[in-house]
């Protein structure tokens, strides 16, 4: 029997749901019930009707799951796969920084711990940041972790005061202008298109600027074949798969390696054994439920 049959019979069993992000392995793309990025899980994990959760992505990804789902066994298959951007903000951290502008909303990147959502006033992801940005109605806001996420914002919401945080990508901070320079000389009919936790240089050069399933979006409506694709490179993978006429090049530094800590053997693992079960502090929880709710109902 091959993976794909053995992960069919096991989400059978568990009564499971498969929720991928597009920067997984290929392999686990192509068993995926729903890949997308971030937000879009969000939306899948709080609509499922599954008693069994299998999250393949970073340990955010999967804790949010969890907060929407307190009924409801989530697996994350390698607990080790951690976001190294939400690890660089901690909710005392947090907390003192709320305390030196009292008057700003906290707006947190869903790429952020249980404990630092539970201090936030409203989650966005890559795909809403600057919607809810905008409908906040206070003049001071507190945008955490993501300064380059956060640096995008401020292009559009000019009318209130933004506090960044430093915190940052690696995969993304290390795409270079002169990286995607050299791809252009190479391409020069291609299109650039952007994550924003880009630096604002490469932000600058980009045609189109998107979440990572704005990307895939953006790609299938175009007319065009050629696309500089800046942002993790397995995004590639499914372009190419659904668009096979159109060429994709990725800056070959656009690697997340905590998003590869997942493997299909892992995944088989998780649901063979019923491992690693998301826990969340039932207080916690609670907290962090609120920010995410309202982000969700944001999106409606
Ligand atoms: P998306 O929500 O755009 O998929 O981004 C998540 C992420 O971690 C990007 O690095
Ligand atoms: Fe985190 Fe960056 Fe990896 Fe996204 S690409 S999961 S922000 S380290």
């Amino acid at each position: 029997m091959d993976y794909k049959q053995k992960i069919a019979g096991l989400k059978k069993d568990l009564n499971a749901v498969l929720l991928v992000h597009n920067y997984q392995r290929p392999e686990i793309q192509d068993v995926a019930d729903y890949l997308g990025d971030s937000l879009g899980l969000s939306i899948e994990a709080s609509k499922t009707d599954k008693e069994t959760i299998v999250f393949c992505g970073v340990n955010f990804m999967a804790e949010t799951a969890a907060i929407l789902n307190p009924d409801k066994l989530v697996l994350h298959p390698e607990p080790d796969a951690k976001c190294p951007m939400a690890e660089m903000i901690d909710a005392a951290g947090l907390r003192k920084y709320k305390s030196e502008h009292p008057d700003a909303k906290v707006v947190a990147y869903v790429n952020t711990t249980a404990d630092v959502k539970a201090e936030a006033d409203v989650c966005c992801t890559s795909a809403n940041a600057v919607k809810v940005c905008q409908n906040i109605e206070d003049k001071e806001i507190i945008f955490v972790p993501d300064t380059n996420l956060g640096l995008y914002v401020m292009r559009f919401v000019k009318d209130k005061k933004i506090h960044l945080w430093p915190g940052y990508c690696h995969t993304h901070r290390d795409i270079s202008k002169g990286e995607i320079e050299e791809l252009l000389g190479l391409h020069p009919k291609a299109e650039v298109l952007a994550h924003p936790e880009c630096v604002p240089e490469i932000i600058d050069m980009a045609d189109f600027v998107g979440s990572t399933e704005g990307i895939v979006r953006y790609v299938r409506n175009s007319s065009k074949h050629e696309f500089i694709v800046a942002t993790e490179k397995e995004m590639c993978y499914r372009l190419k798969k659904e668009n096979p006429n159109k060429e994709f090049y990725p800056p070959a530094s656009a690697l997340c390696p905590n998003m590869k800590k997942i493997t299909v053997e892992k995944v088989l693992q998780a649901m063979e054994r019923k491992i690693y079960p998301v826990k969340i502090d039932e207080r916690i929880r609670e907290r962090a439920y609120e920010p995410i709710k309202r982000m969700l109902e944001f999106t409606k």
